[in-house]
């Protein structure tokens, strides 16, 4: 496998291993990318085979011009409204983190789209993403590039560290902008839906077209209860999934994960009996109230372990926390913790994906 910086010899060099069918990890605004030949069935099979993803979900197809996309997409086959639609939508948020689904070009295979009719396609906001997807063949299937139900990754460095030897290259573009996923819409019926929230929020789009946006997502809207990983939702697998990145347990850390509300971190309590925890704050604020309370609880107490502390946005940005986020799990599953509570942030903007992706990290399959 080879790691290297983003130059102009490394991005041709990915570009040339894409053309011939291998696995090429890049960076892009959002996450880390694993991408394959979008037009190479054989290369999109290794995406699966290396991630151990499931059959049933399909890729994001990436390209890196709109003339692009009538080579990924059948644009026929929208209706008027949904063709003006998608003109608003790339025009003002492509490139960038929006992944739009439309009826698929029958020159994708269908290995890309899972078997459906239609792809995601994203014009990603990264410049050594769109020199290499420009000069390979123009249309890079890319999930985020870790492996099936784990972490996604805003470092290289994760990538290594999952997929050591089992990809051809990774190209080095530093931590990632956004650090979450993009949003993934379905415009290909009368009314659009949200499938992921993700780095777009549902607040801009819906201004943007001057609608209302529905969530396709069967997964419960973050309450005031406590998920934790070790009582199973239900079985992921049964389920009917408009868009199959809605699996309850995606982006999961190996350490156990409940999500509390504002309220509940406050008094949770951490006990020196137990091996260690991690608590994960939105602010410092909430954090500062929280060790106030444990000052109280533990005043007539010797030396209590203290927990591992962090937060994702000391003045309570939505932006910088969802930046955070994934890199702020990645070091809690290291610390050994047994266990991480963490604070559902406010619910809107970007706290619509970062709660999204935290109650995903809550639950396990068995
Ligand atoms: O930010 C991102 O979107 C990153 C970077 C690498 O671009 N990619 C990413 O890909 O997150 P992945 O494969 O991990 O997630 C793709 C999501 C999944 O939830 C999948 O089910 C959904 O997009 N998806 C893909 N094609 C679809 C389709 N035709 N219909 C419905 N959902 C689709
Ligand atoms: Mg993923």
């Amino acid at each position: 496998m080879i790691f290297l910086p983003v130059t102009q010899e490394s991005i041709e060099k990915g570009a040339h291993i894409l053309k011939n069918g291998g696995l090429v990890a890049f960076p892009t605004e959002t996450v880390y990318g694993l991408g394959a030949d979008a037009f190479n069935p054989l290369a999109l099979a290794k995406i699966f085979e290396v991630k151990n993803r499931p059959r049933f979900d399909p890729l994001i197809i990436h390209i890196a011009s709109i003339n692009m996309l009538e080579n990924v997409a059948d644009l026929s086959l929208l209706n008027e409204h949904s063709r003006y639609k998608l003109f608003i939508l790339a025009e003002h948020f492509w490139p960038g983190p929006l992944s739009i689904v439309l009826p698929k070009n029958k020159k994708i295979p269908g290995i890309a789209t899972a078997g459906l009719q239609t792809a995601a396609i994203r014009f990603p906001d990264n410049s050594a993403a769109q020199k290499m997807i420009f000069l390979s063949t123009g249309a890079v299937a890319a999930p985020s590039a870790n492996l099936f139900g784990s972490l996604s990754p805003t470092r290289a460095q994760h990538v290594r560290d999952s997929f050591t030897d089992k990809i051809d290259m990774i190209l080095d573009g530093g931590q990632t902008k956004i650090g979450i996923e993009s949003t993934v819409i379905d415009i290909t019926g009368d009314r659009i839906k949200i499938l992921r929230p993700g780095g777009t929020s549902k607040e801009t789009i819906e201004k943007l077209l001057n609608a209302h946006l529905d969530y396709a997502d069967k997964i419960p809207k973050p309450k005031t209860v406590i998920h934790d990983s070790r009582q199973v939702i239900s079985d992921p697998h049964s389920s009917i999934l408009n868009s199959p990145g809605q699996l309850k347990s995606h982006y999961a850390p190996k350490t156990a994960l409940s999500v509390l509300s504002h309220e509940e971190i406050i008094k949770k309590q951490f006990t020196d009996e137990d091996a260690k925890q991690a608590f994960l704050f939105f602010d410092g604020q909430t954090r500062d109230a929280w060790q106030k309370e444990q000052a109280a609880f533990n005043k007539n107490k010797e030396n209590p372990d203290a927990p591992v502390v962090k937060v994702l946005s000391e003045k309570g940005d939505l932006l910088e926390a969802a930046s955070n986020l994934f890199e702020t799990l990645h070091e809690l599953d290291a610390c050994d913790a047994s266990h991480i509570y963490a604070q559902e942030v406010p619910r809107h903007g970007l706290g619509e994906a970062i709660n999204d992706r935290l109650l995903r990290a809550s639950s396990k399959p068995d």
